[in-house]
């Protein structure tokens, strides 16, 4: 992989469908969000090309707060609206961004991250928090990823129960 290239096509779709099923057949019988959490995290890091980190943050009264995730150590608490988590989490909408280098407030754990992902964990119209993937090749993300880590997104509204995770009941 090079930078400015997405990880795109037939094989791309192939891997995305069967991480989909690995994560429903290892979430199903389980209960324990944060097992589960780990074990999706652990997941995408380790099937998906070219990323140098994958994760969970969690709403945690008006912040992210750092959740499981396989990588380098990141920065534990990131204000509502701050970096590209943050302002997946204010807009309810995936960042896909190209160059992290030229996103406004971008917060950098690993210096080695070029591009990112985060996708908005909503249920209920609640933002729960968001799961954020880096990569250190610069345009590594397009809308596949998009559309597929929405999709797992998807899953974990069956198997996690939010309101535990977040420590709000
Ligand atoms: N880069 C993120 C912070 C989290 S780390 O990438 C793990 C951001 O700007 O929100």
């Amino acid at each position: 992989m090079h930078d400015g290239q997405a990880w795109i096509g037939p094989g791309a779709q192939t891997t995305y469908e069967a991480l989909l099923e690995e994560t429903e057949a290892l979430l199903a019988p389980e209960t324990d969000w944060l097992a589960n959490l780990a074990n999706t995290a652990a997941v995408l890091f380790h099937t998906l090309p070219d990323l140098n980190w994958a994760g969970f943050y969690l709403h945690k009264q008006g912040e992210l707060v750092l959740g499981p995730f396989q990588g380098k150590v990141a920065c534990v608490r990131i204000p509502w609206g701050r970096g590209v988590c943050g302002t997946a989490a204010r807009e309810k909408r995936t960042q896909v961004v190209r160059d992290v280098h030229l996103f406004p407030g971008h917060i950098a754990c690993d210096e080695a991250s070029r591009s990112e992902i985060v996708v908005p964990i909503i249920q209920g119209g609640k933002v729960w928090g968001v799961l954020d993937l880096d990569s250190p090749y610069e345009g590594r993300f397009s809308g596949l990823d998009q559309d597929y880590l929405e999709k797992l997104v998807e899953v974990l509204h069956k198997y996690i129960d939010w309101r535990i995770a977040c420590g709000t009941t």
